[in-house]
């Protein structure tokens, strides 16, 4: 868990504040992505992406060590998930097709983890265990939907997959102990031991194969893979490389992260085009209270919901996005105008992946029925190890 100070606090189940990058950068101990290294990916990976290129994500934990797997041809792997309570904002899938992205470039296996357990044992959500069952497919359906080649990806729910994973979860559990997922996690005395459990449970894909597994995931999650490093190696596993990304700025304005229980402030999959207009119609605006003061002292992009999310996701052509910027920031574009440009993004977007959706409906079984890769799984954790 970070706790920097007053003005912000990350954790897997929380965000609050306005969330400082770099600082959590040090306080998590993880890296910043370099120019130099982000070169080194885009050319292992022939070819670039946008959401590197602006730092979306943003920071690492062995990056090179992945590249240099890929180079010398041992290659890696990827790992990903989702917690199943309720439906999916943008926010939620936009790292699976990061992890599409490069699945494609490395031709990349990718295990998938529905944290069903999890988000039933997350009291404060009051979730039954047929709601997370509900949820875990819906979701699923959503990520089939963003493109995974299925003969390289395993999605799986912990509650139906666990028999195959228990032993090894087992083992990294009794690897950690509780002073050390209080101290990381935050829990507490009252903290129910489903959740102190919990950990091993996350931790296990990690160690699916004998080979280094990178996670593309926002760094809410890290907290699990700092455990993971300090653990791996006595099991004979990797330490687990991460690719961090920034979160998409809620609606509401620059602080906290989007929240499926505050549907004000996220755009889901599932919106309208009507609703899709009239949430970002309310979105916060970095722009001026009138139009004549806005021509005279121009919009504040770094705080414009508009402007964050054409950035961070919706608009990939980069001379279009600095175009808009400046004129944002002269004056010249209105913050209608620029939340205009972002409604008609996200329309598009989300008219295609409902497309592609009810089209996963029907394949979502070759994702997640016990094939190659689950047994790849079972493989690294023989009977007598
Ligand atoms: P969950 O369901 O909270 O989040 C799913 C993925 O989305 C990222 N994320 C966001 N990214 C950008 N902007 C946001 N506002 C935002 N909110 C969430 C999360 O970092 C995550 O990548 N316990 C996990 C499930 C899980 C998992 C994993 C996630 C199991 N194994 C391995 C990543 C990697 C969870 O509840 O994620």
């Amino acid at each position: 868990m970070a706790n920097s100070g007053e003005s912000f606090r990350v954790t897997p189940w929380e965000v609050e504040g306005a969330v400082n990058y770099e600082r959590l950068v040090k306080e998590f101990g993880t890296e910043l992505i370099t120019e130099e290294l982000m070169k080194r990916l885009e050319k292992a990976a022939g070819g670039s992406n946008h959401m590197l290129r602006r730092r979306v994500f943003f920071s690492h934990r062995d990056l090179g060590h992945v590249l240099d797997d890929h180079e010398s041809g041992k290659g890696f792997y990827l790992y990903t998930g989702r917690g199943p309570s309720g439906p999916m904002h943008v926010g939620h899938i936009i790292p699976f097709y990061f992890t599409k992205w490069l699945q494609e470039r490395f031709d990349a296996n990718v295990y998938i983890q529905m944290t069903d357990d999890e988000k039933f044992l997350e009291e404060s959500r009051g979730l039954t265990l047929e709601d997370t069952a509900y949820w875990s497919l819906d979701n699923m359906v959503n990520i089939a939907a963003v493109g995974f080649d299925p003969d390289k990806t395993f999605i799986f729910r912990n509650t139906e997959f666990m028999a195959r994973m228990y032993r090894p979860v087992l083992k990294v559990a009794r690897k950690i102990n509780f002073s050390w997922v209080r101290a990381v996690f935050g829990f507490n005395e009252q903290t129910n031991i489903g959740m102190v459990f919990f950990p091993a449970i996350q931790i296990v894909p990690t160690m699916f194969e004998k080979r280094r597994c990178l996670i593309p995931a926002a760094i809410d999650q890290d907290p699990y893979w700092r455990i993971q490093r300090d653990i791996a190696e006595s099991l004979g596993f990797y330490k687990a490389a991460a690719i961090h990304s920034r979160f998409l700025m809620p609606l509401t304005g620059p602080t906290g992260k989007m929240s499926a229980s505050q549907p004000e402030a996220a755009v889901f999959l599932t919106d309208d085009d009507k609703t899709v207009r009239k949430k970002i119609w309310q979105a916060f605006s970095g722009g001026q209270p009138t139009v004549e003061l806005h021509r005279k002292l121009g919009g504040n992009p770094d705080v414009d919901v508009a402007f964050q999310w054409l950035y961070y996701f919706f608009e990939e052509d980069d001379r279009r996005v600095e175009q808009l910027r400046e004129e944002y920031v002269s004056g010249r574009l209105l913050t209608g105008e620029l939340k205009e440009i972002l409604i008609e993004k996200v329309q598009m977007f989300l008219t295609r992946f409902r497309e592609a959706r009810e089209k996963a409906k029907d394949r979502l079984r070759l994702f997640t029925h016990e094939g190659r890769l689950a047994s790849r799984m079972w493989e690294s954790w023989p009977e007598d190890t």
